[in-house]
């Protein structure tokens, strides 16, 4: 695996002066995600890699969640795209220069579609790219991570989608803005979930979707 696809760990030195952009080498990625590597292998497990350049991380991630999508619903094309799609949409990165993320959403794209076309020559289904590529599209943001807003000319803040499988083949979808996941309620530390009646973390969305098929995602 290289740093990014071109395997260098710095494109200029003046992105470094600008943005800081050195890429983290593989084997430092894979050391640093083998210390959750239970995390890693759970293919609803959501990561965020704020600052994720060309995605060093989550394509690392994304190849290990697929692995145990592949070996456990390789025989089962409907379960395995379901999962694999569950996989990628728990990844997000936020990243300030556009071509990193065009590039990042790419390398995403590709090891879903290498690994898929291989699995399923003859049956893979156009939907289910495009659902893939919407995904990547909402879930891989041009945004700063400092100031939580989008890069625009009118900067937006930050919205991230929660996607869930529901129902066999339905998805939920749920929009929350950064800025209300990292608010100081938000921050209190308080669990997701608690089985003995403490307060929990329930963030707001701002936006809920009907449910929506998996391979219909793009059309909303
Ligand atoms: C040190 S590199 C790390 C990239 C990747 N996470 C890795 O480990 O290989 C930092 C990245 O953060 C981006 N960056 C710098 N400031 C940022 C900001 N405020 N918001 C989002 N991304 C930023 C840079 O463009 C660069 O791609």
């Amino acid at each position: 695996m290289d740093s990014n696809t071109n395997g260098k760990q710095v494109v200029s030195k003046q992105r470094v002066m600008d943005h800081g952009e050195v890429y983290t080498n593989p084997r430092e990625v894979n050391a640093m995600l083998d210390l959750v590597k239970q995390e890693t292998e759970r293919i609803d497990s959501r990561f965020l890699e704020p600052a994720c350049g060309t995605g060093n991380f989550l394509t690392e991630i994304l190849r290990r969640k697929l692995n145990i999508v592949r070996s456990r619903y390789k025989k089962d094309q409907n379960a395995y795209e379901r999962y694999a799609l569950l996989a990628v949409s728990s990844l997000y990165g936020v990243e300030i220069l556009q071509d990193n993320v065009l590039e990042c959403r790419q390398r995403l794209f590709e090891i879903f579609a290498e690994e898929y076309k291989s699995l399923f020559k003859e049956t893979a289904q156009a939907d289910l790219y495009q659902s893939i590529q919407y995904v990547l599209e909402k879930n891989i943001i041009w945004g700063d991570a400092l100031s939580l807003l989008t890069v625009d000319p009118d900067p937006k803040p930050i919205v991230f989608s929660e996607w869930s499988l529901v129902n066999g083949s339905m998805v939920k979808r749920r929009d929350f803005t950064y800025q209300e996941l990292l608010s100081n309620e938000s921050m209190k530390e308080l669990p997701l979930f608690s089985d003995l009646g403490d307060e929990v973390l329930i963030p707001t969305p701002i936006k809920e979707y009907p449910l929506m098929h998996y391979l219909r995602i793009a059309d909303v």
